[in-house]
């Protein structure tokens, strides 16, 4: 069983990881654009990883013998200024979910709706993954410059991701 409210609010969380799949794949085509094909191979490993996400939230609405439902997705940019903008962008993205899954807790907890409140502390762990991920490569493009030869160093770097 599950309330109304909380089946709505994680409906919703699913459209907002599947948006930011979208937006990494906008990313993706900046960098494939721009020949940067490690910073490429990132984002679209992290593409998948929205996937994941939502199949993970679309399980569970299935599991409690609830119905999905699937809202429009946003057109996601494929321009940036550099590598770095990109990743800025996507460090301020997860930030934007962080709160949307905390505000999601919140809401199973007052609701005492339990098993959302378990399977969503999954995603309260990932989170903190998702912000450090981007936030130590925002420092590392920070620390290149916009020099080509670290530039480059980073973009190889990037490259070796395993799914
Ligand atoms: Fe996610
Ligand atoms: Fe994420």
């Amino acid at each position: 069983m599950i309330s109304k409210k909380m089946l709505d609010a994680i409906n919703e969380q699913i459209n907002l990881e599947l948006n930011s799949a979208y937006i990494y794949y906008g990313m993706v085509a900046y960098f494939e654009a721009e020949d940067y094909s490690g910073m490429a191979h990132w984002l679209n490993i992290q593409a998948k990883e929205e996937l994941e996400h939502a199949q993970r939230l679309f399980d569970f609405v299935n599991e409690v013998g609830e119905k999905v439902t699937l809202g429009a997705l946003d057109k996601p940019s494929v321009d940036y200024k550099d590598p770095l903008d990109v990743f800025k962008a996507g460090l301020e993205h997860e930030k934007f979910i962080t709160a949307s899954i905390q505000k999601l807790y919140e809401l199973a907890k007052s609701e005492k709706q339990y098993a959302a409140e378990e399977m969503l502390r999954w995603f309260i762990n990932e989170q903190v993954e998702e912000e450090n991920n981007f936030s130590h490569i925002v420092t590392l493009l920070e620390r290149a410059a916009g020099k080509s030869g670290s530039l480059m160093m980073i973009d190889g770097k990037l490259g070796q991701r395993e799914e």
